[in-house]
């Protein structure tokens, strides 16, 4: 097994960075298939390979963008949220999507293992020197917003990641005490 200090203090220092702040550069096409690489090694009960990855460079973020107003439903408020969040300037966008078609696995778990395809993205881009940020808002809960990116109204969208370079890094936010959230069982 490969020690490394240096994932340690990465996964100890990570912060995200609000979608709307990422300005390029993004990264390269080697670095993107290495994020991707890095993204699909992740736990998968069954082996189903359930997950997948629309990749949206900046001119089909903003063909995206411009196309959710019509798309929105429900609650005006959550789209004029989102306006606020709109990521401009992020490079790129993974659009992380879980296919739930097999039984052999609980479909809850075909989208914990999306969750942690998202995760090791976000892990993997930060050991780039990239910040990115993890959004669902209404979006990836829109039939219409599925239908536009190709995705079957029966798969989930697990989450939109937004990834690019810091104009200036996040500040930091609370943790919670590790006391307040691990036990240790005695039986
Ligand atoms: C499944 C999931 C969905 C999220 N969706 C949103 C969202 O729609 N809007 C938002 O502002 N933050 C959302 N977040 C939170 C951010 O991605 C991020 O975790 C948060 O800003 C805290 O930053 P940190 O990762 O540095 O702790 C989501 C996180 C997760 C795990």
């Amino acid at each position: 097994m490969i020690r490394s200090q240096e994932t340690i203090d990465l996964l100890l220092k990570r912060r995200s960075l609000l979608a709307g702040s990422l300005v390029p550069p993004g990264p390269s096409q080697s670095e993107l298939e290495t994020i991707l690489r890095c993204g699909t090694r992740v736990p998968d009960h069954k082996g189903l390979n359930p997950w997948r990855i629309h990749v949206v460079d900046r001119a089909n973020q903003d063909k995206l963008h411009a196309k959710l107003p019509e798309l929105h439903e429900g609650d005006p408020a959550s789209l004029e949220k989102t306006n606020s969040k709109e990521a401009k300037t992020a490079p790129l966008l993974l659009i992380v999507s879980s296919k739930i078609e097999s039984d052999k696995a609980p479909q809850s778990e075909q989208i914990l293992s999306g969750a942690a395809v998202c995760q090791n993205i976000i892990v993997a881009s930060a050991a780039l020197g990239y910040r990115s940020q993890w959004l669902t808002e209404w979006f990836a809960y829109n039939s219409k917003v599925k239908a536009l990116i190709g995705i079957p109204e029966h798969e989930e969208i697990i989450g939109f990641i937004y990834i690019g370079s810091e104009h200036e890094p996040p500040r930091e936010r609370p943790r919670p005490e590790l006391s307040e959230i691990v036990t240790k069982l005695e039986l």
